[in-house]
């Protein structure tokens, strides 16, 4: 029942074109730390489960991810000559065997990522490839699938045709969406218009995918079974093109191999040293890691090793794909809350739709930014986002503790102390039917958070509902999964002054603003900004001139107006 009723509603939503990259996204092994033979045992259920979906047609997240991963180690990424001709440049690769996709896209020059249809292909490749042969002796002689392809044929390559054409992979700048969104007929529109225009795209994700499995290569020298996995915003769901790209480097294919002790006679075991403690552990490797990134990885710049922070990392950009790179260790507690993110995101396509416009409308008006500060992070938004609407009566997604009731055996997750576990299967969720639009849920958006009561009270996705809060923070916003922490303890008073301040005008905006596109409006080259495009402008244009003189109230009459208007509603519902 409720999983017919879950594709009932994708298709009413548009779910192809909303859901395109995420098809591609991963899921995470459920483990925790010195479990790995049970974690190794919940991984075969997990996998036999997926294979069982993927039969009935339905791929598991988990499938996804094993099929990206081996998909990127079929790639390699070739530096190419902005003339490079396509036909002659595909001819010369496939004599290595069959090329099964490609694409082109330009940063800091211009780039390929082909995927052969095996793996052979790509060692033959490599075997081929020569050490540039310009200052040889200062060159660092490390091999990987980052390439570069010259042209050394007789004919001018001046004089011949490209044809290639590049993959976009960075976001439609704000004025250009604004422009886009005022072409369009309805608010509803205009969501699904923005979500469709910075979502990742296929392109995107793949390169996510190739740049892992590349850093793999670097790590796989000291630790030959880890792998990279991509979480945070490049896989759950809620990523904008330019977006960082957050790594985990995994680990458990070493620690999870382990060989049960036979009851009697001789047994072997590894000796390895012994660090002060996990943390320790994590540093040195990430330490010995990101020195070697530094030193010898192709395309990477700008190393740091943030060591010492809560959660240590190694930062750097990594310039052919023009993605600004954290690579983490020991994060399982991200990789299930980027999990969780992702279910949330697939059980109905209102979610994406809504983080992706406030998200956007955040980023506009400066309530977040990429400067680590007193901002409030997309991360702290999106959950903002989620527990709107467990607060729409009837709830549009569920609580993450009715999600903990439905997990089965497998689905059991204890990290570092924590219960992450939650239901992995969506056909166990069933949803409400509740058939708000967009347009309604983003107005009730902003209404919602401009008279929250953030001095007395916490966000808490666990619960579904507002909890006293525990500290004086002047923002509380409970971590899922670590629940004595607050996401949001970085964010001063000011910070959500302005927040609330901009959702009570937007909230306003919204409302004197029709559901359609002006009659006015229609027909021009360049429509005047309407609807989502109008908060989506500096606020003090928001108005739109000629509206702005013979409209606008006062701040505090429309605050007046809004709370009015608010107390109305109430009264309707209570009725
Ligand atoms: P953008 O990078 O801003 O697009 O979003 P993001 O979701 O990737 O955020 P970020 O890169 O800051 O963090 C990556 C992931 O780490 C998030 O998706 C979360 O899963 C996790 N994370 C980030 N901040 C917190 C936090 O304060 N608490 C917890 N528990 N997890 C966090
Ligand atoms: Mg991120």
């Amino acid at each position: 029942m409720a999983s017919s009723f879950v594709v009932c509603r994708l298709r009413m939503w548009g779910r192809g074109s909303l859901v395109r990259c995420l098809q591609k996204v991963d899921t995470f092994p459920r483990r925790s730390i010195g479990t790995n033979v049970v974690a190794a045992q919940a991984e075969a259920t997990r996998k036999d489960e997926s294979d069982e979906k993927e039969k009935d047609g339905q791929k598991s997240l988990y499938a996804v991810q094993t099929e990206r991963q081996e998909q990127a180690e079929r790639s390699v990424l070739i530096s190419c000559h902005s003339r490079t001709n396509e036909n002659k440049f595909l001819k010369y690769l496939s004599r290595h065997g069959d090329i099964k996709t490609h694409f082109f896209y330009e940063s800091y020059g211009m780039y390929a990522v082909v995927e052969f249809a095996n793996r052979e292909s790509v060692a033959s490749l490599l075997e081929e490839a020569a050490i540039p042969s310009v200052s040889h002796e200062s060159m660092v002689p490390f091999k990987s699938r980052l390439l570069s392809v010259s042209d050394l044929s007789s004919v001018d390559s001046a004089n011949q045709k490209s044809g290639q054409k590049c993959r976009p992979q960075t976001s439609t700048p704000i004025n250009e969406l604004i422009q886009r969104l005022s072409r369009e007929e309805s608010i509803d529109r205009q969501i699904t218009s923005l979500t469709e225009a910075y979502q990742l795209t296929e392109e995107n994700s793949r390169l996510r995918f190739l740049v892992c499995s590349l850093l793999k290569d670097i790590a796989a020298a000291y630790f030959p079974e880890c792998t990279i996995k991509p979480f945070g915003s490049s896989v759950n769901g809620f990523g904008k093109l330019g977006c960082d790209l957050d790594m985990f480097l995994d680990l458990d294919g070493i620690t999870g191999r382990n060989v049960k002790m036979p009851k009697s006679g001789l047994f072997l075991e590894y000796q390895m040293k012994r660090a002060n403690s996990e943390r320790a552990v994590t540093q040195s490797i990430l330490s010995v890691i990101g020195e070697c990134v530094d030193q010898f990885g192709p395309g990477c710049v700008g190393v740091q090793k943030i060591l010492n922070a809560r959660c240590p990392l190694v930062r750097f950009a990594h310039q052919p794909s023009g993605f600004q790179c954290d690579l983490t260790a020991n994060n399982r507690v991200a990789m299930k809350s980027t999990e969780l993110l992702y279910l949330y995101g697939e059980v109905d396509p209102r979610v994406r739709c809504l983080v992706f416009t406030v998200r956007c409308w955040a980023r506009a008006h400066g309530i977040t930014s990429s400067i680590p500060g007193a901002w409030i992070t997309n991360f702290s938004l999106t959950v903002m986002v989620l527990f709107f609407l467990q607060r729409r009566s009837p709830p549009i997604i569920p609580t993450l503790d009715h999600l903990r009731d439905l997990a089965g055996p497998a689905d059991k997750s204890v990290i570092e102390g924590n219960d992450c576990t939650f239901v992995s299967d969506f056909s166990k969720i069933q949803l409400h039917s509740n058939t708000e639009t967009l347009e309604q849920l983003l107005c009730e958006f902003f209404e919602f958070y401009a008279t929250f009561a953030f001095s007395r009270m916490s966000v808490n996705i666990r619960k579904g509902k507002e909890q006293n809060k525990p500290e004086v923070a002047p923002l509380h916003i409970q971590n899922p999964f670590e629940t004595s922490l607050n996401v949001s303890k970085n964010v001063n008073a000011t910070q959500l002054d302005r927040f609330v301040a901009l959702c009570q005008e937007s909230a306003w905006i919204l409302q004197q603003s029709g559901t359609n596109m002006p009659r006015d409006h229609r027909g021009g080259d360049t429509p005047a900004p309407w609807g989502l495009a109008t908060i989506l402008l500096p606020l003090q244009v928001a108005g739109v001139k000629s509206r702005k003189k013979k409209r606008r109230e006062p701040a505090s009459e429309r605050i007046k107006s809004l709370l009015e208007s608010l107390k109305n509603k109430n009264q309707q519902k209570m009725n």
